[in-house]
């Protein structure tokens, strides 16, 4: 008999596009390992996938829990052995399957929620530090600056040597950032001064104009995101802009070095302590629906996290 556990699937009448069932338990292929969910974060990304979600497609991409089982091919993992995952979907679960490559061990001082913030968010942030190129000294303007994504990415680029000016919507925000390494922080674009190396834009509308018109005439945009949902716009007509700044498109998965390499460099930075993971929300996995909502309405700093009762 199939065996069954429950686990959020798409449904476009839910509230948030979501809906608790109970769905078959994940078979266990050679090179997975199966792990017993205990906490996930949820990802503006995925949110947007909900919308119009693919046949079994199912959303979860960062979790942390237990091992479970181990597939034949797979070394080096203990059943009962803490572990954090990038799994491709479907982690928003009580188990997952995850390929073993994309696993990486806990160490016993970092707990299940924070572990659970590092995956997609972190991946960026250490992605785009390599999009960048190097950041030593370079002025650096980073919009939607409040989330997963931000937080991290300050870190990252200030331990280069970045002065990093973010744009994140209030006092509080810019307060938190400046703690964790930006040098200035603006409440939005418009009110941007000054020239910047690097730009990394991820909300969209007017923002990536008004980003790329801060560069330096040789200076680099980093394009990864469009949280508005609003396309960007250029005015040919109206533009005060430099004329050769480059522009990069930037998917965090194009970055050819191994996931399970990055996540572990992930790891460690934040069991150093040198890596804080801003979780900003921590609930229920029932209250789904209601964290998804808060974190598309921007009222929440930093990672969602969802714990899991079994
Ligand atoms: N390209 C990739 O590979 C990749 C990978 C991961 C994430 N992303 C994208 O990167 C961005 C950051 O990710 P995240 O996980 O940190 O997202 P997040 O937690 O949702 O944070 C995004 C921030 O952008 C600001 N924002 C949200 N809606 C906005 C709007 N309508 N207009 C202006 N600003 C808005 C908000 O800050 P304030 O309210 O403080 O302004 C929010 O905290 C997202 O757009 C995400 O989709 C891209």
């Amino acid at each position: 008999m199939t065996e069954m556990m429950k686990a959020w699937v798409p449904d476009p009448g839910a509230t948030a596009h979501i809906r608790l069932t109970e769905v078959a338990k994940p078979e266990l292929a050679a090179d997975e390992v199966l792990i017993r969910v205990a906490a996930y974060s949820v990802n503006r990304g995925e949110t947007f996938l909900l919308e119009a979600p693919t046949p079994s497609w199912r959303p979860g991409k960062d979790v942390s829990g237990r091992v479970a089982a181990v597939g034949s091919d797979v070394q080096g993992y203990e059943l009962g052995q803490r572990v954090v995952a990038h799994p491709d979907q479907a982690g928003w679960a009580e188990w997952v399957a995850v390929k073993a490559d994309r696993v990486v061990a806990l160490p016993d001082g970092l707990d299940d929620v924070t572990a659970a913030a590092i995956p997609l968010a972190g991946l960026t942030a250490l992605r785009l530090t390599r999009a960048t190129g190097p950041l030593a000294a370079r002025r650096v303007l980073l919009t939607g600056a409040s989330g997963g994504v931000g937080h991290a990415f300050v870190q990252l680029a200030a331990a280069q040597g970045a002065r990093v000016t973010t744009i994140a919507a209030n006092d509080e925000r810019g307060h938190r950032l400046r703690e964790l390494g930006a040098v200035e922080t603006i409440p939005s674009i418009e009110e941007v001064t000054g020239l910047f190396d690097i730009a990394l834009e991820s909300t969209g509308g007017a923002a990536l104009a008004a980003a790329w018109e801060h560069l330096v005439a040789d200076g680099r945009l980093v394009w990864f995101g469009q949280a508005s949902r609003s396309p960007a716009t250029l005015d040919f007509f109206n533009w005060k802009g430099g004329m050769s700044a480059t522009l990069r498109k930037f998917y965090y998965l194009d970055d050819p070095s191994p996931v399970g390499v990055d996540l572990e460099s992930l790891v460690r930075l934040v069991a150093q302590q040198r890596l804080h993971i801003e979780v900003g929300l921590t609930v229920d996995w029932r209250e789904t629906p209601v964290a998804i909502e808060t974190l598309l309405g921007r009222r929440v700093r930093g990672n969602v996290v969802l714990r899991v009762e079994h």
